[in-house]
């Protein structure tokens, strides 16, 4: 019997074998034709191919056709951001294979494109450490924690928070309620009934998991208004969010749970990056200008010249703010997942990062591919034909979400 991704599926196909969520529990059985809910309620639940009897069809559609010298010519231009990982190992080649198909296809440029900020006045910064512990010492001030953040991170902490309480903390922001309900209304999340109210989607999604995504797109919005001189923010976003989709979709297919914490972990992976464009400008030129000679990755140009990362501003930020531990350790170690106090959870953001930036879907300042940790991956339950379908459905919900955030549509 033949297997289809979900994209693959068609309303009226039957099921060949039952199918189950992450933790095996039944979600439609052998025999039942699929109809167009289902396909949502597989998406949700992150069932990435079903098995169907084989005399409904003639097979899965093939993939649309791309000219074999585009696919060729994106191939080498790719291979020398790949530059730092082994194209050997089988998740790297199946992330490799993807990035060239989809770049091919979707008209993103083959070339990772560089920063083009200029070098500020500024020489690499030989006193980095007297400014991180400027920082430390709120000399130079880390964003005050907005008070609904505050709120949100407050209720998580609170195991007596009772739904009420945090549907009323969301509601007070008009705003971030309507966004909140446009993703969980989304395909993304693939209800098969529209939620219309915050208090409904605490009650289906879970009060800490809806608090959580609440912290997460709040703290987002606050880091909007960086001058377009310096970053691009609507791309970063763009990229944030990539990370985001392919950490809940690839948490679900590793079995890996509380897929929605993954997904704000992902959105706010690069957040330390967020907080050096906003707040140091000055030394942000130094460094994209330096990272762009082709050979230094801009994760190791922020030690150079900074004297820290972005990950750890983040853990900075995330301490001041009062995120939960697990989803800070999840983005503090996204660059090496494997010191984390749960290196799966930090290796699925590791893994959504680097698909991310294979894609080429957003900018985060990076130009190279970030090495794949290996060990990491092997934490991971994921094969690597798994990934040739996670991929494909990440990039299906992204535009739709995208223009969510950045208030596009
Ligand atoms: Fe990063
Ligand atoms: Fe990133």
């Amino acid at each position: 019997m033949p297997f289809y991704s979900i994209d693959q599926l068609k309303p009226g196909m039957v099921l060949a074998t039952d199918v189950t969520d992450m933790s095996g529990r039944l979600l439609l059985s052998k025999g039942q034709a699929i109809d167009p809910k289902h396909l949502n309620i597989f998406k949700m639940w992150g069932v990435p191919e079903v098995q169907v009897q084989d005399d409904q069809e003639n097979g899965p559609e093939d993939s649309p056709t791309v000219d074999p010298e585009v696919m060729r010519h994106t191939a080498e231009s790719l291979k020398s951001v790949f530059s730092g990982n082994d194209l050997n190992h089988p998740a790297v080649a199946e992330i490799f294979r993807q990035a060239v198909f989809h770049r091919s296809r979707s008209g993103v440029s083959p070339t990772v494109e560089r920063s083009t900020v200029a070098a500020s006045e500024s020489t690499p910064s030989s006193n980095s450490l007297e400014m991180r512990q400027k920082i430390r010492n709120r000399d130079i001030k880390l964003p005050e924690v907005p008070t609904i953040i505050f709120k949100l991170n407050d209720t998580i902490a609170d195991p007596f928070s009772s739904s009420d309480d945090i549907a009323q903390v969301i509601s007070k922001s008009p705003g971030l309620a309507a966004q909140l309900l446009r993703i969980v209304n989304s395909a993304f999340y693939g209800f098969p009934s529209r939620i219309d109210s915050i208090s409904r989607a605490v009650t289906v999604i879970g009060s800490k998991e809806i608090s959580a995504l609440a912290a997460g797109i709040a703290t987002m919005e606050i880091f909007k208004d960086i001058p377009k001189n310096v970053f691009d923010t609507q791309a970063f976003t763009h990229h944030s969010l990539t990370c985001g989709v392919l950490a809940r979709i690839l948490a679900a297919g590793g079995n890996i749970r509380n897929t929605e914490q993954l997904f704000v972990s992902g959105l706010l992976h690069d957040i330390g990056r967020m907080v050096m464009f906003r707040y140091f400008p000055r030394q942000v030129g130094t460094m994209l200008a330096a990272a762009t000679d082709g050979e230094t990755c801009l994760y190791d140009v922020e030690k150079r010249v900074m004297g820290f990362r972005h990950t750890d501003i983040a853990a900075d930020l995330f301490e001041k703010w009062k995120f939960p531990v697990a989803l800070s350790q999840n983005v503090v170690f996204h660059h090496r997942p494997t010191s984390a106090q749960d290196p799966a959870r930090a290796a699925v953001i590791h893994l959504a990062d680097i698909i991310a930036h294979a894609l080429g879907e957003g900018k985060s300042g990076e130009w190279c591919i970030p090495t794949l940790d290996t060990a990491a991956w092997d934490k991971l339950r994921i094969s690597p034909q798994t990934l040739a379908t996670i991929i494909p459905q990440a990039i299906h919900h992204l535009n739709f979400l995208t223009s969510i955030f950045t208030g596009e549509s």
